[in-house]
């Protein structure tokens, strides 16, 4: 009756679907209880969509964890000296900030933390991971919050609870990625994240503008649809499923391009070469979507469901949670902060 418990709601505020995923630690074991979405129909609807999420969710917790993403957030690796104190770091830090973050330091809030990577030549580099986000826009997801009657308990990026999903996933199902060097590609409406992760760790981070709202318009124009019905076209293609992957085709293609662009920017900077791809979002719930983009980036490329392997608690409908999981991988990579904070 006294367990001590603790519970994090993660929600993936997406463009387009809000995502609630509740985790709750109990001695070392995460136990998933409880996951909603609902749909975004438009930024004034923002508060309303993530109490639907909850509710439908049953979730009833406060204590939230959130991402920020977009243009008004930057996220900057660079080396620095090994054995720094903290003291020391930190002055490397605000020295060098300057050069790395595109906006005026009075109107951002930043935060690092430092990392330890393999070199081409085998040898450990020292780096530090930058994130700086527009003060504003940390304060306008705050805001959001509270007004959902949550309480906002701490603020990531996508790209980091991405990795942590991941991570979390690859622990849960047995699957080493410490000698391996992944891309984790997720495909929103708005955009894609493309996170790389190197013996583990996140190294590399890059959004491309581009996702299933091109996705939606290439269907629209194609069909001579409204937005509303290509969307649908898109999520139940039914007898028009040839013709909507060929619609589609484009945009996978651009999506691919910047995809390699990032991975031949890495592969040559670390002279390394990325083993695999994991694709999440929405659109990779499109049958077969997987295999096409397989095709188009060349590599071996997989999709993976961040609930699998995981407690689920009982009362959660697995199998609706099974189907929308691949939608679902930065919401559990918010909730899993909660094993690391007291
Ligand atoms: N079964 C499905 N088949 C194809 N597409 C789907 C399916 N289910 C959802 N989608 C698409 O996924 C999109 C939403 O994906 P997701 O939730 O990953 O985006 P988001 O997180 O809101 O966007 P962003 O990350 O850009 O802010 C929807 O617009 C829809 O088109
Ligand atoms: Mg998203």
């Amino acid at each position: 009756m006294f367990a001590r418990q603790r519970t994090l709601i993660g929600l993936d505020i997406g463009s387009a679907v809000v995502k609630a995923v509740e985790l709750s630690l109990d001695k070392e074991t995460i136990t998933l209880t409880g996951y909603g979405s609902a749909p975004v129909a438009g930024a004034d609807n923002v508060e309303h969509a993530i109490r639907e999420a909850l509710n439908k969710g049953k979730i009833h917790s406060k204590r939230v964890a959130t991402s920020v993403s977009g243009r008004k957030v930057v996220v900057r690796y660079f080396p620095v000296e090994s054995g720094l104190n903290p003291q020391q770091l930190d002055e490397v830090v605000r020295n060098k900030a300057p050069d790395f973050v595109p906006f005026n330091l009075d109107e951002v809030e930043m935060d690092y933390y430092p990392v330890t990577l393999p070199e081409p030549t085998g040898d450990l580099a020292s780096k530090v991971v930058l994130v700086a986000a527009k003060t504003e826009e940390i304060e306008n997801r705050v805001r959001v919050l509270r007004s959902a009657g949550l309480v906002p308990d701490l603020i990531d990026i996508d790209t980091f609870a991405l990795s942590n999903a991941f991570e979390l996933w690859a622990a849960n199902n047995g699957i080493s990625i410490t000698k391996k060097i992944i891309a984790l590609v997720d495909i929103g409406f708005i955009k894609t994240t493309i996170g790389i992760l190197h013996t583990g760790v996140s190294n590399f981070s890059r959004e491309v503008y581009i996702g299933t709202n091109d996705m939606r318009q290439a269907i629209a124009k194609r069909f001579s649809f409204q937005d509303a019905e290509a969307e649908s076209l898109l999520v139940n293609p039914g007898d028009s499923y040839d013709a909507v992957r060929d619609a589609i085709q484009n945009v996978l293609e651009d999506i691919g391009n910047e995809i390699r662009l990032s991975i031949d920017f890495y592969e040559n900077q670390f002279e390394t070469e990325v083993n695999e791809i994991y694709v999440s979002g929405g659109v990779t719930r499109f049958p077969d979507l997987v295999e096409i983009l397989g095709q188009i980036f060349f590599l071996p490329t997989n999709q993976w469901n961040p609930a699998q392997g995981m407690n689920v608690a009982p009362g959660v409908d697995e199998e609706a949670l099974f189907r929308e999981a691949a939608q679902l991988p930065i919401a559990v990579g918010l909730a899993s902060r909660l094993r690391k904070k007291v």
